[in-house]
C-alpha cells in the first residue's frame, strides 16, 4: 500500500519542492485506479456535475451529490488525501453556512478537506473554517461556479486589473489559513509568482509547470472526454477503445457470437 499522505505530506512535499498528483474521482473504481497508479490525492470535483451527472455548468451540483459521490470515493480510498468540493450556494451565504456544510460533509464521508472557489472575498470564510479544525483548500483564477458572471469558461488574468487581483486573492486565501490553492487557467508567470510567493501548496490545472502539484480531470487525462480543454494533455484514448470496444461486441451479439 502507498503510504498514507496528509495534511503534513503537503506542506513537506512543498518545503522539499517534491510535485505532487492530484487526479479528480468520483467513484470507488475509479479511486481503486487512481491509487494504484500513485496518485496522492483525489479530488472529488463537482466537475462531477460536468462530466457524470450530465449538466453544462457545475451549478445544479447539490451538497447530496458531494456526499453520494465522496463517500463512494471513501470507501475504496486507502492511502490518498481526499478533498471534496463544497458546491454552489453550500457555502458563500456566511461563513457559519459554510462551516455547517463542511461539518456535514466530513461527518457524513469522512473525507479529509473541502475545497471552495474565490479569493479575497472567501479569506474570511476560510480563516473561520481553519482555526475551527477544517482543512481547507482554496481555488482560484478560472472559477467555474461563477461562470454566470463571467460568461464563459475562458483562462483569467490576462488584463493587468485581473491579473493583479488573481495575485491578491492567491495571498490573501493562503493567508487565511488554507493548506493548498487550486490555480486554474491562469498565465504561466503568475502562477510561478504565486508559487514563490505563498508557502502553501499551489495546484496547478491550466497554469504552467512551476506549480507545486498538478490536477486534471479523470476524463480529460484519459481522453473521456467530448471536448478535451487546451491545456489538459490526454494520456489515452480510451473513449474512442470504449466505443470500438462496445460496437465489437454488439456486432458479436448481433452475429449470434
Ligand atoms: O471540480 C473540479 O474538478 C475542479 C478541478 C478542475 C480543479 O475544481
Amino acid at each position: 500500500m502507498n503510504k498514507k499522505v496528509t495534511a503534513a505530506t503537503l506542506i513537506a512535499a512543498k518545503q522539499q519542492q517534491q510535485p505532487l498528483v492530484w487526479l479528480t474521482a468520483y467513484d470507488a473504481g475509479s479511486t481503486r485506479i487512481a491509487e494504484q497508479a500513485g496518485v496522492d490525492v483525489i479530488l472529488v470535483g463537482d466537475s462531477l456535475g460536468m462530466v457524470n451527472l450530465g449538466y453544462d455548468t457545475t451549478i445544479p451540483v447539490t451538497i447530496e451529490d458531494m456526499i453520494l459521490h465522496t463517500s463512494a470515493v471513501m470507501r475504496a480510498r486507502q492511502s490518498a488525501w481526499v478533498v471534496c468540493d463544497l458546491p454552489f450556494g453550500a457555502y458563500q451565504q456566511s461563513k457559519e453556512q459554510a462551516f455547517a456544510t463542511s461539518a456535514r460533509i466530513l461527518q457524513e464521508t469522512g473525507c479529509d478537506a473541502v475545497k471552495l472557489e474565490g479569493g479575497v472575498a472567501m479569506a474570511e470564510t476560510i480563516q473561520f473554517l481553519s482555526e475551527r479544525g477544517i482543512a481547507v483548500v482554496g481555488h482560484v483564477g478560472l472559477t467555474p461556479q461563477s461562470v454566470k458572471r463571467f460568461g464563459n469558461f475562458k483562462p483569467r488574468g490576462n488584463s493587468h486589473e485581473e491579473y493583479q487581483s488573481i495575485y491578491d486573492d492567491a495571498l490573501a486565501v493562503a493567508k487565511a489559513g488554507a493548506l493548498a490553492i487550486v490555480l486554474e487557467c491562469i498565465p504561466d508567470d503568475l502562477a510561478a509568482q504565486i508559487t514563490q510567493q505563498i508557502n502553501i501548496s499551489t495546484v496547478g490545472i491550466g497554469a504552467g509547470l512551476t506549480c507545486d502539484a498538478q490536477v486534471l480531470v479523470w476524463h480529460d487525462v484519459l481522453g473521456l472526454s467530448e471536448h478535451t480543454p487546451p491545456f489538459a494533455k490526454p494520456y489515452a484514448n480510451l473513449r474512442e477503445q470504449a466505443t470500438e470496444a462496445i460496437a465489437t461486441w454488439a456486432n458479436d451479439v448481433r452475429n449470434h457470437r
